[in-house]
Order: C-alpha cells, then structure tokens, then sequence
C-alpha cells in the first residue's frame, strides 16, 4: 500500500478532546467519568454525534458498544476495528481511552479528505466499561464482545449499592438481549488500537512511536476482611479484632508479593480500601481491599496471587479475623498479531516517524479483541509516562503523529490484499 499523505486536523481532535473531558464528575483538569453516570451518558451521546457526523453508520449494542463504521468498496468483507474506550476512572487525566477513540474519528476524516476509499469497512469500537470503577472488572464490553466473559455473568455483575449491569444498563437507555453481544470469530479482519502509553520509555528514549508486541496478564482480588467493630475509647487494647490492621499487614504484603518475585515485570496495587463503619472513634470491624496484581509472565503473576492470597490467611488468622478472597478476574496476557506489527511498523517507517516495539503494562480492550482477531495497538508518549491522574498529558505533534500512523495501518490493512491472518513473525 503505498503512503498516503494525510493530513491530521490535530486542532479540531484537540477541540474535541477538550469538549470530552467537560463530561467530568470532578474539576477540571481531572476527568471522572464512571460508567452509565450522567456524564457517562452525555459523552456517549456526544462522540455519536460525532460520528454520525463523519457520515459514518453507527449502531449501538445491547451492552452499550457501540460501532461507527465506514462502508467500503466491499460491504460484506470483514472490516478493519479500532477504537479504544471514553470512561476515566476517579480523579484522572483526560487522554487515557480517548485519544484512541477521537483520534480514530480523526483518522478516518483524514483519510476522507485525501481521497482514499477502503475495501474492507473501517470500523471505530467505542467500548462499555474498560475501566473496573464501577463494576469491580475492566474491560467489560470487550470481555462479553470477545466472548472471555458469559453474557449473563456480566449482567449480573453489581455495583457497590447493588445495582447491576442488567439494571443499570437498561436505565441508560441500552437494550435488548445481552446474548447479542458476543461477536462471531472473525467478525474483524483486524483490530488496531491507538493509546497513549501510561508509561515513560517512548518519552525517555525518545520514540515518537510504540508498537506493541504483548499486553501484560491483569488480575484482580477482592479481600473482606471481619474482625469485630467497637467503641474506640472503651474496648482496651488485647480485647480488640480490628480488620484494618490486618488489611494494613496484607497490603504489604502485596508489595511483598510483587517485589519478591525476582523481576521487575511483577506488580502489585492495593487500590481500594473501604473500612466500616468508618468513624474516627469506632473499630474497623470490616474492611474491603481491591488488590490488582499484573506481570508479563503468567506464571509469575499467579505465583503472586497465591502468596497474597496465602498472606490474608496468615494474617488474618493470627488475629482472629475473618478473611474472603474473591477473585474478579485473573485474565491471560495478550500477544499482538506479527501482521499488525508489521503494519504499524511500516506505516511508522514510511512517514518517517521512530518506532520500537514495546509490552503494554497497561491492560486495554485490545487484550480482549486479540482473541477474536489479529490486533494490535500503537502506542505515543505522554508527559513524564503520568496516567490516571490530572496532570496526564500528551503533546499535540505525538497524537498528530499517532492519529497518521493509525491512518496509514488501517489503509494498508483495509485494502482487498492485505493478508492479516498469517501467523508468520
Ligand atoms: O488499568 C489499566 O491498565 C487500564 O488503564 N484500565
Ligand atoms: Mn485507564
Ligand atoms: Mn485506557
């Protein structure tokens, strides 16, 4: 496929950007946008909008997915997928997920505008869910679509005051039948996403371009910890079960658990800590933890998972105290198809951009989609490697160069050639 000179309208992408990260529950420059909330809601409707906009056919799934696409030459063809994700987490930067959903947008206006018609159809995936805030999971759209997760398990998945995805999805206005969700395999020809990296090594060593060659393995842990509540004045010292000093002995030995592996691949969040009931002269009698714990290497992060989990035994029963462990998910890790790698190689090389190839830390919906497609991601820096905070930023001239890039890989893999089932390295 030869190069296509495509200009990036980077000032519009900004603009709406900046219009995307005003759908917030916090003040700017933090972005909180939880799933199914109002402002959730409102940005869905906004980037549809946007779409239709584009002149592009979009329609939306029983699960709240929902698919802009682009009709090409062949309409039957399989089509070439991207997209990323519009939900943030609490108090966090206003690029993770979005620059990978407007910046697609923005691809394919750009390939418009120069002219160019796909074989196969483009199509942009804006996913349900790929942050864990609200339903304790990430990724819950691309895990029903790729079939990793039963419709109905998702639906009955629920949130901290009860209410579950089969209730709360209907209420924002998504229906039918979660059943209709899971996507046939090879629904797409290919899948590629673009992300800022959440990391600092294309920013340090100076890269303006990510490839990714593998997504690290995810998991996630639920401790409830029960020990036993009381007054803070009058119960003495030795006649105490207090769960938070238990959960305080566990999340070091979370730490613990990733440090002492031996590799640095290995890491290890408590994120969440909820005490109950919460009152400064009251004993935590119950505590919850969200412990998240990822490597690379699957044996490695499972291995983690079992010392923790041995940890909350330990500690827990030397202090007399109850102890749970729910775990929400413990995902493989993902490798990127050697064809799409190829491809954002070359799309990288041919506009003269630097380009390395990388492992993402990070987990995406493209962790997902590798099962049912060959897909991949293309990653560009962002200031200081920050994410999932207010101050993430990435500069204008490295979303103009990824927003290319990501041009230029869908033109190659959309055309009636292009061969991005081979396995070959
Ligand atoms: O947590 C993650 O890796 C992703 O940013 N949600
Ligand atoms: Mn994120
Ligand atoms: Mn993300």
């Amino acid at each position: 496929m030869s190069l296509l000179s495509v200009g990036v309208d980077v000032e519009r992408l900004l603009s709406e950007l900046e219009t995307l990260a005003g759908f917030s529950d916090a003040a700017s420059p933090a972005v909180t946008r939880v799933l199914w909330t109002e402002q959730d809601i409102a940005a869905h409707r906004y980037l549809s909008e946007l779409f239709e906009e584009a002149g592009l056919a979009v329609r939306v799934d029983a699960l709240g997915n929902t698919f802009a696409r682009w009709t090409g030459t062949d309409p039957d063809a399989a089509p070439v997928g991207t997209g990323s994700h519009a939900d943030a987490i609490p108090e966090s930067g206003r690029y993770d997920g979005t620059v990978g959903v407007l910046g697609a947008l923005e691809a394919f206006r750009a390939l418009k505008r120069a002219g160019f018609v796909p074989h196969r159809p483009l199509e942009i995936l804006l996913f349900t869910a790929e942050e864990p805030t609200r339903f304790g999971i990430g990724c819950l759209g691309s895990r029903v679509l790729s079939g990793a997760m039963p419709p109905e398990n998702a639906g009955a998945l629920a949130d901290k005051d009860g209410r579950t995805v089969d209730t709360v999805r209907q209420e924002a206005g998504f229906r039918g039948s979660l059943q209709s969700v899971p996507l046939p395999n090879g629904y797409y020809a290919a899948f590629a996403e673009l992300h800022i990296e959440q990391g600092p090594i294309l920013e340090k060593e100076k890269w303006d371009i990510g490839v990714v060659t593998a997504i690290a393995a995810p998991a996630a842990l639920r401790v409830t910890l029960t020990g036993e509540g009381g007054h803070a004045g009058a119960v003495l010292m030795p006649d105490r079960r207090d769960a938070l000093l238990a959960a305080a002995e566990i999340a070091l030995a979370v730490e613990q658990a990733a440090k002492g592996s031996g590799h640095p691949d290995t890491v290890a969040t408590t994120g969440v800590l909820r005490v109950f009931p919460g009152a400064v002269n009251s004993i935590p009698g119950r505590v919850e933890m969200e412990i998240d714990v990822r490597d690379t290497d699957l044996s490695r992060r499972d291995h983690a998972v079992k010392q923790i989990r041995e940890a909350v035994a330990e500690r827990a029963g030397e202090r007399k105290i109850e102890s749970s462990v729910v775990v929400l998910n413990a995902d493989p890790p993902a490798i990127c198809a050697p064809a799409i790698v190829r491809a954002v190689e070359a799309a990288s090389k041919g506009l003269g951009f630097s380009c390395r190839p990388m492992i993402s830390r990070a987990y995406h919906d493209t962790l997902f989609m590798a099962r049912i497609a060959p897909a991949g991601m293309i990653f560009i820096p962002c200031r200081n490697g920050v994410s999932h905070r207010p101050d993430e930023y990435c500069a204008p001239a490295q979303m103009e160069k990824g927003v290319a890039v990501l041009a230029q890989t869908l033109a190659t893999l959309s055309q009636r050639e292009s061969r991005v089932d081979d396995a070959a390295p």
